[in-house]
């Protein structure tokens, strides 16, 4: 039977939302760990914990998380988009909101919040992962705004935490005009990957978005 590949599915942090292949769907379900390298306002991991009951989740951004967040809700502002009904602020809402539950509300926020190991201001070349490897993880629009160099320090810190059933999800864009590697150099680099790592490349029907996934 022919079935989808993770690359074919939505971006990995839309998953939540529609129907995805059954198999990668338990897949995901049974995922004790992930690492999200270059998380940004860690809405990934946020949906896979969500979504999927991922136990340790885990994210690194060389930015600080008020900028990751500004940039964020720019993003959304700029494109008129309202956050969809899986959203944090839709979570948020499931929580109830009149004064006997205060400490309910404040108790879900924050332990929400702590079961997401999010570290900001720190380069993910330089992070000490807090496990040795990890179920899944994911470098998503990230090595497109590296040099090669930097891109190949980059993939090295994500194949020293890779476990032999580890999911590797690598997603890329060609057609940034502030990217530092040129299209052939990126393309060439993650072909590269993928054939060393066993992934398979999906290009999307955009033309300029690629992902490289083994599941
Ligand atoms: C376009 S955003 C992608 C965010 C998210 N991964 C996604 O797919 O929506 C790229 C992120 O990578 C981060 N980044 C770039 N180079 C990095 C590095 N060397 N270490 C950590 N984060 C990095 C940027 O700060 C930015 O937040």
């Amino acid at each position: 039977m022919n079935r989808n590949t993770l690359g074919q599915e939505a971006w990995l942090s839309d998953l939540v939302t529609g129907s995805i292949d059954p198999e990668i769907r338990q897949r995901l379900s049974g995922l004790s760990s992930a690492l999200d390298i270059g998380c940004a306002t860690g809405l990934t991991l946020l949906n896979l914990h969500y979504a999927f009951g991922t136990p340790h989740c885990e994210g690194v951004d060389e930015i600080s998380e008020t900028t990751a967040t500004n940039r964020a809700l720019k993003m959304l502002a700029d494109k008129g988009i309202t956050p969809s009904e899986h959203s944090l602020e839709a979570l948020w809402s499931i929580v109830k909101t009149d004064d006997s539950d205060v400490i309910q509300q404040i108790t879900e926020r924050s332990l929400f919040r702590k079961r997401l190991h999010l570290t900001y201001s720190v380069d993910a070349c330089d992070y000490d992962c807090q496990l040795p490897e990890y179920g899944l993880v994911v470098v998503s629009n990230v090595l497109h705004y590296l040099s090669f160099t930097k891109a190949k320090r980059l993939l090295d810190k994500m194949r020293s935490v890779l476990g032999a059933t580890s999911i590797v999800y690598v997603r890329i864009r060609t057609d940034f005009s502030h990217r530092e590697m040129e299209r052939m150099e990126i393309i060439g680099l993650c072909n590269q990957m993928a054939a060393e790592w066993g992934l398979r490349r999906y290009d999307h029907s955009d033309g300029v978005s690629h992902t490289f996934t083994n599941l």
